[in-house]
């Protein structure tokens, strides 16, 4: 029997001082659906810094109470002591973030909660805020003197999209870094924090087995699948100008490719880490605008130009089945088959690696028959877990094979352990000063170089247009062309590996 493991954070949150997580966007969605419920859990399983102060600061007129009430709305089941408690550190401030002078008052209540002279005042700014604010935001906390380091540290957290394409990420980048160093700010790619994708890094690098068959002489291919289930729904309008390739392929797909890809980094540091997803990035082959049609098929529900906020005609994907290689040792001629879509027949996030058949067979197989390579699946979200499928004998069958499945499932490996949402995990790790499950200024910007060629082909003439499907299938018929067309095929999912 081994004992529960205890988490451990890179820094000790405690010491001396105070420590104020001001969110910036206070009063939005984010804050109501996901960051007041991590910070509550953190709060209960006693991970939260012993003195923070969690300020919510936005336009909307409200007092500390009625955000109180908001904040407890989002939140599930909680005994009344725990949320008093918890309660007691929240409070509001309404004002414009994007003006220095109305963050300056901010900051002086921020300072007055600082127990005595020289306490130190560690300061987390959470930018929940629409794209478009993130500049005017970091200017104007500038302005407000509130981004030095003072006694204590100054962070930035800042959510995505981050930029629309190369360009306006090197733009922001170059903004953030007139105001913050590099080692301040946290970008969040929230599919980071989610405990299966970190679960890659230590199926891969704390087992001896799999990484030696980690590569191009092993593996046949790999396939990463992002499908959900729902439609773009209220979000029509911000949907319309990003598309499924901005919207998903730049951050979450890429961010897993980079996992799946990278070589071990030589310790588990937010450096070391990041440098190796960089290396596997900058790997990742360019699409020439003529490659496009080849490697990319798009596709586009029935019904979305319905959909609120979305211009008529839109020719926006909301599918997309890309064809990637990896220029590098590792992985040369090792096809990555990468798709994302909404309205799709289920939600489920995995990876699916197939290895090679074996170079030569020994057992009898019918005519026209051959036997597939193994396959490793990674269930990333929902049904977490892992399964491997190999061949085995049919007892009583003469020489006769048959497909069959290792299975690993969260839920019966670790019983009784919930999985914290994304958000939880992020959180602490910002207030613990570890910055690895966060994107680097390079490594966005490479994303998006990646992309960007795809898109901007998609404008020109003789460009794919998107196939049209129903919503609750599959995507559209051409995403299994694409591959059809390599001679693969997609392979059947974590749902039916269950
Ligand atoms: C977001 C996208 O980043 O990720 C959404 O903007 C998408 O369009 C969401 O629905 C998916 O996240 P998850 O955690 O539900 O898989």
């Amino acid at each position: 029997m081994t004992a529960a493991p205890s988490y451990t954070p890179a820094r000790t949150l405690d010491g001396a001082g105070v420590t104020a997580l001001v969110i910036l966007g206070g009063s939005g969605n984010l804050t109501h659906t996901k960051l007041g419920p991590a910070l509550f859990s953190l709060y209960r399983k006693g991970r939260l810094p012993a003195n923070v102060r969690i300020v919510g600061v936005a336009r909307d007129e409200m007092s500390s109470d009625e955000f109180r009430d908001w904040l407890r709305g989002g939140i599930g089941d909680a005994a009344t002591w725990e949320w008093d408690e918890f309660a007691l550190r929240l409070s509001y401030a309404p004002a414009d973030v994007t003006n220095a002078d109305a963050l300056a008052a901010i900051g002086r209540h921020i300072a007055d909660l600082t127990p005595g002279e020289g306490g130190e005042l560690n300061c987390l700014y959470y930018l929940a805020l629409a794209p478009g604010l993130y500049e005017p935001a970091i200017t104007a906390l500038a302005g407000a003197a509130m981004a030095g380091d003072g006694p204590g540290w100054r962070r930035v957290v800042i959510e995505k999209p981050f930029g629309s394409d190369v360009r306006s990420a090197r733009r922001l980048n170059e903004h953030i870094h007139s105001v913050f160093r590099e080692e301040q700010v946290y970008r969040i790619d929230h599919y980071l924090g989610k405990e299966t994708v970190q679960n890659l890094l230590v199926f891969r690098f704390a087992n001896a087995i799999f990484e030696p068959v980690w590569n191009r002489n092993y593996i046949e291919q790999m396939q990463i699948t992002v499908a959900e289930d729902v439609l773009v729904g209220e979000r029509g309008e911000y949907y319309d100008r990003a598309g499924v390739l901005k919207d998903m392929f730049q951050n979450h797909l890429l961010q897993l490719l980079a996992l799946v890809a990278m070589d071990p980094p030589y310790a588990y540091t937010a450096d070391a880490l990041r440098n190796e997803k960089v290396k596997a990035l900058s790997s990742v082959r360019r699409l020439s605008l003529r490659e496009v049609s080849r490697n990319l098929v798009i596709g586009q529900y029935e019904g979305y130009h319905w959909e609120p906020g979305v211009a008529p005609g839109s020719q926006t994907p909301t599918y997309a089945a890309l064809r990637l290689f990896v220029d590098n040792w590792r992985w040369q001629g090792v096809p990555f088959y990468l798709r994302s879509g909404k309205g799709m027949a289920r939600k489920t996030t995995e990876m699916t690696i197939q290895f090679r058949s074996p170079p030569h067979m020994l057992f009898p197989v019918p005519d026209g028959a051959s036997i597939p390579g193994n396959t490793l699946s990674i269930c990333i979200q929902p049904n977490e877990g892992i399964h491997l499928e190999f061949q085995s004998k049919v007892p009583d069958a003469g020489l006769g094979m048959k497909s069959v499945a290792l299975e690993f499932e969260y839920d019966e490996g670790f019983a009784g352990i919930a999985l914290p949402d994304a958000y939880e995990r992020l959180l602490l790790d910002v207030l613990s000063g570890d910055a690895s499950l966060f994107t680097r200024s390079d490594e966005i910007e490479l994303a998006w170089s990646i992309i960007d060629p795809i898109v901007d082909g998609l404008d020109l003439p003789g460009a794919p247009s998107p196939y049209r499907y129903l919503p609750g299938m599959d995507g559209p018929p051409g995403g299994a062309e694409l591959l059809a067309n390599h001679g693969h095929r997609w392979l059947p999912g974590c749902a039916e590996a269950r």
